[in-house]
């Protein structure tokens, strides 16, 4: 455990103190120093190390990086005139840089609450609030492009609600007794800390943060990104915070009790001297200027005016943290519209320039580029499952869509009148009964294939893919009257369940990615004894249950090993011969993969190109 107080952990707006320097080595050009009590905090937890000054009577240390260095935090930089091991020094932080990378980290910390609050089943694992300016906070699963505004909206009412920030140490056995949320390894190297926003569940946390949630406006999420199953959100904050300067922190976040800073100590920081209908005016005079300056600048000019930085739009922003907090919010909304209004009266408005001569070709205009269509989804995921397949031995077969009712149903061990049969809702052809092949149908299913691959092989070994349109008297959000399923037949000797469910592992792996995972459950199907439901893992929550699928796997379809008296009316000789076979839904299994979330598979088939050119 460290020897240096670490006073950033207990109060984080402490600019400057004094130290004794307890160990200093000088290597090159870099100078280390260790000492009895810090402000600086080392690089840790997605915030960047804080640089400054370690000043005694004969030298000064520029510090350029503070790291962990076995237990103690190690300042380095370079050395000016000499310090030496007990000289007592002062202290100063880069204040401006530290207290932008506070409010970045509670930022972060916002962001986590967002999600949490809009989605729990996506927790964050990890985060960096400013290291390399890169400020993101990483989720389990896929949390889609569309959620970010909600998820913004719900960062900027945290922030709005100024909370405050609050810490407490804790020992590793009491966070793990108060069952605290830990999305990472816990240090063993530090002394462990919680942080709460607000009254919200508290998480470990040993950063630096502002002292009310205040302090982060304006927030701002600029992108999702996805990496092996997991959403990476990217935040910004302005550079500067307009609601408390860093000199004048409102209230230093307290230690080690979780009580709320005053209010009243706050209140006396902030000058609360606008009201929302004083910005209400700018705006109106800010826009009848625009009007005048449409007529005499340049759009580059208005643009640089208005929307620039330091522009008139920046002066009205400068306002929000003047007014009260409750207005905060609907203030950035109307300086949000006013901006996207000059915008676009700027894309409208167009220079004139001299019309060209008419004999005039300007060879630098794009050329018209036809349109490009793409296969539809259900074909494209036809082709990636025949591939799949195909890696492992298996031969895509096709039969016919209008068949006869004893390869749907006779030869499947399925009789007439059979009871069974009301769950294939089949669509009979009007046309005359054939004495040993019954009635035409259309294949309610792709099972009908099974008897005529075994009749066209004659003797095994099998390994066939029939992927084929299938019909149904059906219509709701997961079923189509048309649909597709694609079927697995094995057969050869010494086939046993284990082969199926290696199929059935390698399959979700290769559709879904390496974490899926699939599962068997009994059923009853009557070409196959024993049969199955299948169920593969949901891609979202890896298996452990979300909004989605509620329980941490989707039904696909059945399986089964093959029946004897189906390899018996294939022509083969079941005591020979074993085979498994499965059967699934191609809408089903692909509406199911990460980033689809599709819960109707209707519009598939409605020919909406607005829908489909999404895929
Ligand atoms: C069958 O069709 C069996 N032939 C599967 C089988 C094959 C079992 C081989 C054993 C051995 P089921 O009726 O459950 O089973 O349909 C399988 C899957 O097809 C369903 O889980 C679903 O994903 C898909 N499906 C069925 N009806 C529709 C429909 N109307 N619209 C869209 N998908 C459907």
């Amino acid at each position: 455990m460290a020897d240096t107080k670490l006073l950033y952990l207990t109060d984080a707006y402490l600019k400057t103190i004094e130290a004794k320097i307890t160990n200093i080595i000088t290597t090159g050009h870099t100078t280390s120093i260790t000492l009895d009590q810090t402000i600086f905090y080392p690089q840790g937890g997605g915030q960047p190390a804080d640089t400054g000054t370690i000043t005694g009577s004969n030298g000064t240390l520029a510090v350029a990086h503070v790291s962990y260095n076995n237990s103690n935090p190690t300042h380095q930089g370079k050395l000016t005139g000499t310090l030496n091991q007990g000289d007592m020094v002062n202290l100063n932080l880069d204040w401006d840089r530290r207290f932008h990378h506070m409010r970045n980290h509670t930022a972060g910390h916002i962001l986590h609450e967002a999600v949490l609050e809009l989605l729990p089943e996506c927790p964050s694992v990890s985060g960096t609030h400013g290291i390399s300016n890169q400020s993101f906070v990483k989720f389990k699963g896929i949390i889609d492009q569309t959620q970010l505004q909600e998820i913004e909206d719900i960062c900027n009412q945290i922030v709005e609600a100024d909370e405050p920030i609050t810490t407490k140490f804790m020992t590793k056995a009491q966070i793990l007794k108060a069952k605290i949320y830990i999305p990472f390894k816990l240090p063993s190297n530090k002394p462990l800390r919680i942080m709460q926003v607000g009254s919200r569940p508290p998480i470990p946390d040993g950063g630096t943060h502002v002292a009310s949630t205040a302090d982060v406006l304006p927030f701002k999420l600029t992108g999702v990104e996805y990496d092996d199953g997991h959403s990476i959100i990217h935040y910004q904050i302005s550079a500067t915070s307009p609601s408390t300067t860093s000199n004048s922190p409102a209230n230093p976040i307290t230690t080690p009790t979780l009580t709320p800073p005053s209010t009243k100590k706050k209140a006396a920081k902030i000058q609360i001297n606008h009201s929302l209908s004083d910005l209400e005016t700018k705006i109106t005079t800010l826009k009848s200027a625009l009007d005048t300056d449409l007529k005499s600048l340049s759009p580059d000019n208005i643009n640089s005016k208005y929307l620039g930085k330091k522009g008139a739009v920046d002066d009205l922003t400068k306002l929000i943290p003047a007014l009260p907090a409750s207005d905060r919010g609907t203030a950035g909304k109307l300086i949000n519209l006013l901006k996207a209004d000059i915008q676009k009266t700027l894309v409208t408005t167009q220079p004139t320039l001299p019309s060209p001569p008419s004999d005039w070709l300007d060879v630098t205009v794009p050329g018209t580029l036809p349109q490009l269509g793409h296969l539809h989804p259900v074909s494209g995921a036809m082709a990636e499952i025949t591939s799949i397949f195909a890696h492992i031995g298996f031969t895509r077969a096709r039969y016919p869509e209008v068949d006869w009712d004893h390869y749907a149903f006779e030869s499947l061990n399925m009789p007439q009148n059979h009871p069974a049969r009301d769950e294939w809702e089949t669509f009979f052809i009007d046309q005359p009964e054939n004495k040993q092949m019954g009635k035409l149908v259309l294949t309610p299913h792709t099972s009908n294939g099974q008897v005529r691959e075994m009749e066209r092989v004659g003797e095994p070994p099998i390994r066939m893919l029939n992927i084929a349109r299938c019909y149904r008297r059906q219509q709701d959000v997961t079923h189509t009257a048309m649909f597709h399923q694609f079927e697995g037949l094995v057969v050869d000797e010494d086939i046993n369940i284990q082969h199926l469910k290696g199929t059935l592992d390698y399959f979700a792996q290769k559709f879904y990615g390496p974490g899926a995972k699939s599962r068997i459950r009994p059923f009853m199907f009557k070409f196959t004894e024993p049969s199955f439901e299948v169920d593969f893992s949901c891609v979202h929550c890896n298996g452990k249950g979300c909004r989605f699928c509620k329980s941490g796997w989707h039904e696909v379809g059945g399986a089964g090993m093959v029946h004897p008296n189906v390899l018996k009316a294939g022509g083969i000789d079941p005591d020979k011969y074993t085979g498994f076979a499965f059967g699934w839904g191609i809408e089903r299994v692909y509406t199911l993969r990460p980033g689809l979330k599709l819960d109707d598979i209707r519009p598939l088939y409605q020919n909406n190109l607005d829908f489909l050119s999404q895929f």
